[in-house]
């Protein structure tokens, strides 16, 4: 089954009852056992529900693991991962990661005893000697936020693999998508999502997911969950699994006017520093094009002028967090995405007090350039 018939058919089927089209929502908290000790499928709604299960087998199939899981919100998927660790415990993460990752990662988890080196995971030597006797995992977002940076996932599973510590690799997949990038065929062992962003679109639901790829990575996934309570609403993932259906169409425009946008920016003599992978000047666009179909939605760029100025001009793009729906947005990442890293923090990942990020919507491209245009001015 190609791409888009996964997307609009995938872990769906008509109702058995009525036949509907759409997967009920099944908004129950429990489900009435046949018999002693004889529960149906689903007996729990924390456990499963069938809703939920119709969309974590949709993202299942259409990232190519084994199994995946839907959580209340792309943190409740990262914090849900990272309990398969325990106490002693070393992770490698990038250094240019979504600020509230960075934030679990730097003043959360360590209080726990898990500990973590941030780098920027674009050079395999950087890698190696950031790794320890006690490194468990290495944690990569590609393209990153806010940068866009590149990571090779092949060198990453690579270096892994050999390594004698079983280290699990895991890649947060939100920006690229399965549209664009397939980790497990990179050798990634976990992805992980913010359903927030592109796999719903709309801007209406905060949920997350994590696909996995071996049978045993799943049950430790579910028994996390299960354990952990961090699961997707019945609701929530019924508006995930109706943002599925038109997932590869809203991909490719974003993309196509986030393209035309980085090529509007980067000619424009105010504009100091274009990050978008898609363009040849971008350092990571040799590995982005080999390891991926296309280049995303989200284009970034340090503007030099007055920055209130410019956000207050705007007239199509919204001032607001987060990214990946139909409506355009904009952000500064310091006093937004990212105000929970710490300032050095920020500095040594290369995120400056100038960078915005645009999420690029499924609006006229012509429009987005015109209103970029007139609010530079
Ligand atoms: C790459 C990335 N991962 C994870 C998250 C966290 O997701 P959520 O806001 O759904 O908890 C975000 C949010 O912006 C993100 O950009």
């Amino acid at each position: 089954m190609k791409f888009a018939t996964k997307s609009v058919h995938a872990g769906r089927k008509p109702d058995p009852v009525t036949g509907a089209i759409s997967t009920p929502i099944y908004q129950t908290s429990t489900f009435v056992f046949d018999d002693y000790q004889k529960p149906k499928e689903h007996d729990y709604s924390r456990t499963s529900n069938p809703t939920r299960s119709a969309l974590e087998n949709a993202l299942a199939a259409l990232e190519g693991g084994n199994a995946g899981f839907a959580f209340s919100s792309g943190m409740s998927a990262i914090s849900t991962t990272l309990h398969i660790l325990k106490a002693g415990d070393h992770v490698v993460a990038a250094n240019d990661i979504y600020g509230g990752t960075y934030r679990l990662f730097a003043e959360i988890l360590p209080k726990f005893g898990i500990e973590f080196t941030f780098i920027s995971l674009d050079d395999e030597e950087k890698i190696n000697e950031a790794i320890q006797p006690n490194t468990k995992m290495i944690w990569a977002e590609t393209p990153s936020n806010p940068l866009l940076n590149i990571t090779d996932l092949e060198v990453v599973s690579k270096i892994a693999h050999e390594s004698d510590n079983d280290i699990l690799t895991v890649a947060d997949n939100t920006f690229a998508t399965p549209y664009f990038l397939k980790p497990f065929e990179l050798g990634i062992d976990l992805v992980v999502h913010s359903t927030t962003k592109y796999l719903n679109g709309h801007s209406d639901v905060i949920g997350g997911a994590v696909i996995t790829s071996t049978p045993q990575l799943a049950e430790d996934i579910h028994f996390l969950l299960n354990g952990l309570g961090t699961n997707a609403a019945p609701f929530d993932s019924w508006l995930v699994l109706r943002g599925l259906k038109s997932f590869p169409y809203r991909m490719k425009q974003h993309a196509r006017s986030a393209r035309a946008v980085a090529e509007f920016l980067y000619d424009h003599h105010v504009i100091d520093q274009v990050f978008y992978p898609g363009l040849d000047t971008h350092p990571g666009h040799e590995i982005a094009k080999k390891q991926m179909n296309g280049f995303g939605g989200v284009v970034s760029f340090n503007l030099k002028s007055d920055i209130k100025s410019f956000l207050n001009k705007l007239e199509i793009f919204s001032l607001a967090e987060s990214l990946g729906g139909a409506d355009s947005l904009v952000e500064h990442a310091a006093t937004m995405s990212h105000a929970s890293m710490a300032p050095e923090a920020r500095e040594e990942a290369g995120i400056s007090d100038e960078l915005i990020r645009l999420s690029i919507g499924l609006e006229d491209t012509d429009d987005l350039i015109e209103d970029l245009s007139q609010a530079i001015k």
